[in-house]
Parts: C-alpha cells; structure tokens; sequence
C-alpha cells in the first residue's frame, strides 16, 4: 500500500452526486478543503462566511478544478437571520440541502484574565452561537419538509479536556460536543444523523497566525506533541467528513472521531512521560525493580 494513501480520494467520483453541501467558513483553510472534495465528487457546494470576496475567489478556484457550481454566500452564522438568508438561497439554487457542515471558528490564544467580556462573546457567537443557529434553521426545514439530513460539527479536542488559553473556544466547543449528542438522539426520528470531527493539529493559515504567531511556531512546533510525529493533511480530514456526512455512515450518530495522531492521548496518559527516557535508562531501570 502507498504509505501516503491518505492525501488521495477515499470516496468514488460522483457519491455526492445529486446532494447539495452547505459548509460554513467553506472558503478558507480546513472548509475549503472539504468544499473542495465534496465537489470532485460531484456536489452541489454552497460555502459561506463574512467575506464574500474570498468565498467567490474560493468558489471560482474550486469549480474551474472540478467542473462542479459552488454557491458562495455572504453570511455571519452569529446572526439568525442571515442564516435563514442563507437556507433560503441554497434551497433556491439547488432544490434542497442534504448536508450541512458547521466549519466556521474564531479563536485565539490570551490569559483568560486579559479577554474583555465582548472577546468571549465573539467566540462564543461565532462557534457556538453560529453552530446551533445553522443546525436549528437547517433541522427545522429537513423536519418540516419530512427531509432527511446530517450534520458534520468540526470540534477539537479539547472540547472534552478543556485548554488554558483559549476558554472561549473550549467552552463553546464543548457546547458544539453537547449538541451533537443531543440531538443525534433527538432527532434520530426524522432521519436526521449528527456526527463530529475533533482534530488535531492540520495547518492552515487561519489557526496557526492566530494560535502561533510570530516565533512560537518554531518553539512550540505542533507535530511534536503528536506521537505519529507529524501535523494532519487536509486531504485525511476531507475524506473522514465525506463519509460521515454520506450514506457509507448511515449507523453512526452521535460519534466524535478523533484525527489528531494520538496528540490529547499522550497528553492525558499517566506515564507517557517515560517516552523520554533512552533504552540504557531502561536498563537500569529494570535491573532495580526485579531485584525488589
Ligand atoms: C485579547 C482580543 C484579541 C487578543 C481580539 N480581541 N483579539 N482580546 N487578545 N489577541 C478582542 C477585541 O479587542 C474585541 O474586544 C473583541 O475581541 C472582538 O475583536 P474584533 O477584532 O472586533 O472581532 P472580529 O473582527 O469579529 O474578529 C473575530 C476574531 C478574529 C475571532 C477576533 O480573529 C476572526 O475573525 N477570526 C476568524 C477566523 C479564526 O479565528 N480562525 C481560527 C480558527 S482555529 P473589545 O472589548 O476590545 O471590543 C481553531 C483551531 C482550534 O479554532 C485548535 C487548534 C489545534
Ligand atoms: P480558518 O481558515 O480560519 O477557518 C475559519 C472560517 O470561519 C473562516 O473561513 C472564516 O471566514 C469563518 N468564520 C469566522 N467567523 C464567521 C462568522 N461569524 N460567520 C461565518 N463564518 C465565519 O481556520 P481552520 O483551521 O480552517 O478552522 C476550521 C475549523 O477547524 C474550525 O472549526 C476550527 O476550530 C477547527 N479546527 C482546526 C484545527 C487546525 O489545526 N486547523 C484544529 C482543530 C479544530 P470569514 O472570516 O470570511 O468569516
């Protein structure tokens, strides 16, 4: 086997075809790589965020490759009734919405104490405010309509451990996580599958100025904290969201997969900390505890 099979197609060309994808925050970084795959694969994909010019430069780039229309629609998903815009529009241009992919994120890296309370509050609105806003206005008209749907939430990790300097994301992922085991319940009765992508470290230009900047990037270089010792491929993120947003997953619901390369693991283990040690340390190590 290619040992990088994970930075090529997973799905076969045309899975998606007939289906119409919405991905909030689809025109940069980790959005508009999966914008990009569901389109290969033959999609309807509307991307959204603030900046209309970035997503109609992101939407020309992506269906000039793949030969694929992509929607690129204005929307800031803290505010409800864009987000019914939004809805509205999809459905005008493409009949119906099967998918939608709650991507966008604001973040940053402060001491909590520093933040003012509107430095929370544009987190939370964006993270956690836009996720349920998208879901319940998207799970809304699948219901009404007797529709089926699924909903792909991006979280991160540290939705279940929490982090030190940026609470506002940890706090709003983690409503993210309460949300889509919730309603993957709750809704499971109208066809309606929730699932969600914690992942680890996948550069983009979005997170690392904003998580990384300046020389941090070289002191605290992510791919050390991850013991298969190297950061994600766009393309692996892309192909786990295309399945757990196609009919391939259709009894998963409610699951969080985790694509970090074992990183929270080796920091929640006890004794991973023994990595460090070398094999003549060892040595001595189990000569003294046999002797006892
Ligand atoms: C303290 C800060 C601050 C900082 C902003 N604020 N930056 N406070 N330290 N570094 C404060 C401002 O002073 C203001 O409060 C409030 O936050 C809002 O700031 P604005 O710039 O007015 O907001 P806005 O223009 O809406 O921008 C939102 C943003 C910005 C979140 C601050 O970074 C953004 O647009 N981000 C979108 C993309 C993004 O963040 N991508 C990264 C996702 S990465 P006052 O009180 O002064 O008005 C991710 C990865 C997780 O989630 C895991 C990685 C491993
Ligand atoms: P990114 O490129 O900065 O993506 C964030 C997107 O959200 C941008 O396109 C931004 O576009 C959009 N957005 C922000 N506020 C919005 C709002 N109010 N309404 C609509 N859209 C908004 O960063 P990324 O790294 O690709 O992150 C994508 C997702 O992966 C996020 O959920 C992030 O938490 C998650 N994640 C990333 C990593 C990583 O290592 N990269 C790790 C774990 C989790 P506009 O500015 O145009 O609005």
């Amino acid at each position: 086997m290619d040992e990088k099979v994970y930075t090529q197609s997973m799905l076969k060309d045309n899975a998606f075809e007939g289906k119409t994808i919405v991905v909030t925050g689809g025109g940069t970084g980790l959005g508009k790589a999966m914008s990009k795959y569901f389109s290969e694969l033959s999609a309807n994909v509307v991307i959204t965020s603030r900046k209309i010019d970035v997503l109609k430069n992101t939407a020309e780039e992506i269906s000039d490759e793949t030969g694929h229309e992509v929607l690129p629609v204005q929307c800031d998903v803290s505010d409800y009734h864009q987000v019914e815009e939004l809805l509205k529009e999809s459905v005008e241009k493409f009949g119906k919405v099967d998918s939608l992919v709650n991507n966008a994120a604001g973040n940053f890296i402060s001491p909590t104490e520093r933040l003012s309370n509107r430095a929370f509050d544009v987190i939370v609105n964006i993270v956690l405010k836009g996720t349920y806003n998208c879901t319940l206005a998207f799970g809304k008209d699948w219901i009404e309509k007797k529709q089926p749907g699924t909903v792909l939430n991006i979280i991160t990790t540290y939705a279940w451990t929490g982090s030190g300097y940026v609470v506002p994301s940890a706090v709003s992922k983690a409503g993210v996580l309460a949300l889509t085991r919730s309603l993957a319940v709750e809704w499971a009765k109208y066809g309606i599958r929730l699932n969600a992508i914690a992942p680890g470290p996948f550069p983009t230009k979005g997170a690392w100025e904003r998580l990384l900047p300046g020389d941090l990037v070289e002191k605290f270089d992510f791919k050390n904290k991850v013991p298969l010792r190297r950061v994600g491929e766009h393309q692996e993120l892309a192909n786990l969201a295309a399945y757990l947003i196609s009919g391939f997953s259709a009894y998963i619901n409610g699951e969080t997969v985790t694509i970090d390369g074992g990183e929270w693991l080796q920091g929640a283990g006890q004794f991973n900390f023994l990595e460090a040690l070398p094999k003549d340390m060892w040595d001595s190590i189990e000569k003294m505890l046999r002797k006892k």
